[in-house]
């Protein structure tokens, strides 16, 4: 089975709580938390001070996307705030090994996000310490974008190498994900897919989460 991330920077901030319900009862079991700093992408979210005021109401797995520079600074304060995973962009961290240590050390999984020009092979010697790889599908910052299709080809690679190597690296990929093109993104290996406009702007978002995993689920069982 693969995972629906919705990524509540897409959902009504006036509504928040009323939103992550209904993904949550619509089955989506990650909460993708989009952290962005006014730094390292063109866009200012919110911080863990706002993830700990929804840990309480929701069982979904809380995935912080820290879309920061030098995100080990604030990395014990999102474990306080309760997250099960830390994602850090490679291309934001300076001593990327001692972050990912840093992060497991404080007891929450821990994944790297490459963006869309970083090639996977600067994974190479960190790759089976990590839970997860997310690879960016638009360039970091905003909901809404055009998923970039060279993605496909790199989540492909990324794929036979975690295969190869005997590795269980979840693969997500976050970024201009729609009901069109879920397929081809799990077909392509990937089991994690974050979104937001296709879930939030949809008429009815439960169903899109129920659509999307519906897609997923059945190209994931071709797959495997
Ligand atoms: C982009 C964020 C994404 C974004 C996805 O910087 O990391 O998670 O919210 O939004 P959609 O699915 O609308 O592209
Ligand atoms: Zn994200």
């Amino acid at each position: 089975m693969i995972k629906i991330a919705p990524s509540i920077l897409g959902a009504d901030f006036w509504n928040i709580g009323r939103h992550i319900a209904v993904v949550e009862g619509a089955g989506a079991q990650y909460l993708h938390l989009d952290v962005m700093d006014g730094d390292f992408v063109p866009n200012i979210s919110f911080g863990p001070a706002f993830i700990k005021k929804l840990r309480p109401h929701s069982n979904m797995f809380f995935d912080a996307h820290l879309m920061v520079r030098e995100p080990a600074r604030f990395v014990d304060d999102f474990v306080a705030a309760g997250v099960d995973l830390i994602t850090v962009h490679h291309e934001a961290c300076l001593h990327l090994h001692r972050t990912v240590q840093q992060i497991k050390a404080a007891g929450v999984k821990v994944g790297i996000a490459l963006n869309p020009a970083t090639p996977i092979y600067v994974l190479e010697d960190i790759l089976e310490e990590l839970d997860m790889v997310t690879l960016m599908s638009v360039n970091p910052g905003f909901c809404g974008q055009s998923f970039i299709p060279s993605t496909l080809n790199k989540c492909r690679k990324l794929y036979s190498v975690i295969k190869s190597s005997g590795l269980k690296t979840d693969i997500q990929v976050d970024g201009g994900i729609c009901l069109d093109n879920a397929a081809m993104v799990v077909q392509a290996g990937a089991n994690v897919l974050v979104a937001a406009a296709a879930i939030f702007n949809a008429q009815d978002p439960a169903q899109a989460v129920r659509d999307l995993q519906q897609i997923g689920d059945k190209t994931y069982e071709e797959l495997t």
